[in-house]
């Protein structure tokens, strides 16, 4: 079975390699899934260069990929949820990055049948991450007036569809290249901020600001955005109690275990069946090792909104 894993960390170019892989056993709770393909997010770059390695270390070859869509071909005798042949989207720890993996049903759902292959592909990380920020770790209100930052990206175009299917005001900064997209996607107001500071437009409007932007780059104006006492999330890195210039509360997302992978999946597709979301992709790239080193060296970069997808 062909897998691309890394067997080092370093450069996309020197560490991806085809391997060939033996099937692993599936048991009780678990499915087995021959993928149709696959979604690359800038979490697997960090992985796969090395930077994230004090938090976030793996034993090599290491298979890449929490994002994926594909056939169940196998089910362990506790699987009461899916049959063989039942397309399905899924959210494994590891590991989509190849023709086949087994996970816990726990961490799949049923495709949708009006979803492509790329779509559902390019769905989980992003998906589950907005759901989780706003229904799990906020539980937010739908009278709250929401900014978010980046939100022409993979999160922060989820966070903007979720937030209006919840009934919220939405305020959106992005690239002025992606203020259609995003105006599209149901933001209320936009600023561009290569043309203006969103901070001065949009200050002390937001009860709750998220930074969904790569690498949290825009916390000097999101707190100006922010009321005083309002909520402050960001995706990478929270500004530190002296940067601070409000009161309020501030909380780096991360995951939980106590956040439902099921629950996200099961409202992120019933979104998708009723035309409330919309997934964006930039590319469809053949099934090689040529475009999984294409997409991290891409994803490196500042590449153009939308998911970047592996497929047979
Ligand atoms: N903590 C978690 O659990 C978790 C989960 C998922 C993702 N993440 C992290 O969240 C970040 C976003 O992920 P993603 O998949 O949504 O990435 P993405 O699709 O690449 O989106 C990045 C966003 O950042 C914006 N951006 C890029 N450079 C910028 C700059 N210099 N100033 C302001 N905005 C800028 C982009 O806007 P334009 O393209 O319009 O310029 C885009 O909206 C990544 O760093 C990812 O690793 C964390």
């Amino acid at each position: 079975m062909k897998r691309f894993a890394i067997n080092d960390y370093g450069k996309a170019s020197e560490v991806f390699e085809v391997i060939d892989a033996q099937p692993r056993d599936v048991s009780e709770e678990h499915i087995r899934v021959n993928i149709e393909a696959f979604g690359i997010n800038p979490y697997d770059i960090g992985v796969r260069s090395g930077g994230m390695k004090q938090i976030r270390s793996v034993n090599f070859p290491y298979v890449l990929g929490h994002d994926g869509t594909g056939i169940v071909t196998e089910t362990g005798s506790q699987v009461t949820d899916f049959q063989v042949g039942d397309a399905v989207i899924i959210y494994p720890i590891s590991g989509t990055y190849g023709e086949e993996v087994v996970l816990p049903a726990k961490k799949a759902v049923k495709r949708p049948e009006s979803m492509s292959i790329s779509e559902a592909a390019g769905l989980p990380t992003v998906g589950i991450t907005a759901y989780n920020i706003l229904h799990q770790l906020l539980k937010v209100a739908k009278e709250s007036v929401v900014m978010i930052q980046g939100a022409s990206g993979g999160v922060g175009s989820m966070l903007v569809q979720l937030l209006k299917a919840n009934g919220n005001y939405v305020l959106a900064s992005a690239s002025s290249k992606n203020e259609e997209l995003v105006k599209h996607l149901g933001a209320d107001e936009f600023v561009a901020y290569d043309i203006e500071d969103a901070g001065v437009v949009f200050s002390n409007r937001a009860d709750i600001v998220i930074d969904a932007t790569k690498g949290s780059r825009s916390a000097k104006s999101g707190m100006a955005i922010l009321k005083e006492n309002g909520t402050y999330v960001a995706l990478n890195s929270i500004p530190e109690e002296k940067e601070r210039t409000k009161e309020g509360t501030y909380i780096f997302f991360q995951t939980k275990k106590e956040y439902l992978d099921k629950e996200a999946f099961e409202a992120l597709t019933t979104l998708y069946k009723n035309n409330q979301l919309e997934i964006n992709i930039a590319e469809v790239l053949p099934f090689t090792l040529a475009s999984v080193i294409k997409a991290h060296e891409e994803i490196e970069g500042h590449p153009s909104a939308g998911k970047i997808v592996i497929q047979k």
